[in-house]
């Protein structure tokens, strides 16, 4: 089966089969950013997109996404390297600790601000509660969200 990661159309070998979307992820795509935590959909830390619809990897089958698309954190830069928004402004605040759950609390912020574009407090912690951050970084989460969102809304 195939699918395509990033923009890249990647082969999935048969005795992958079995495996999880993360797992392959990780092991076979060499794609780290998503990360393995509780491994039963209570964090958010492997969370990533398909068909642009924020989905916790750790729970899906890789058969289940043949022939879907997938966005991870690595795919959010621009081909010239520079940062998405929601990137910048979690590196301009220094928002990471430790680091493990950052990844995914970016592709939920996108998920946010792709429905949301100009969410208010409330709206960014319902969207953001499924991803938990064990080092507490949800205030500089929630500020950095909404930077992002003024530059999105400006470049359009
Ligand atoms: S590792 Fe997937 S939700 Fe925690
Ligand atoms: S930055 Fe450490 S778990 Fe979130």
């Amino acid at each position: 089966m195939k699918l395509t990661v990033n923009g890249e159309p990647r082969q999935v070998a048969e005795d992958w089969q079995d495996e999880t979307l993360l797992t392959v992820l990780r092991e076979h795509f060499g794609l780290t950013g998503s990360r393995f935590s509780c491994g039963i959909g209570q964090c958010g830390a492997c969370l990533v997109h398909i068909e642009g619809a924020p989905v916790s990897s750790c729970l899906v089958p890789i058969k289940d996404v043949a022939d879907k698309s997938v966005l991870t954190i690595e795919g959010l830069a621009a081909e010239d390297g520079s940062l998405h928004p929601l990137q910048q402004a979690w590196l301009d605040a220094n928002v990471p600790q430790c680091g493990y759950c950052q990844s995914g609390q970016i592709m939920q912020a996108l998920a946010l601000l792709q429905r949301n574009p100009d969410p208010d407090d409330t709206d960014i912690d319902t969207a953001m509660s499924g991803n938990l951050c064990r080092c507490g970084t949800y205030d500089r989460i929630r500020a950095s969200i909404k930077t992002a969102a003024v530059v999105m809304k400006e470049i359009g």
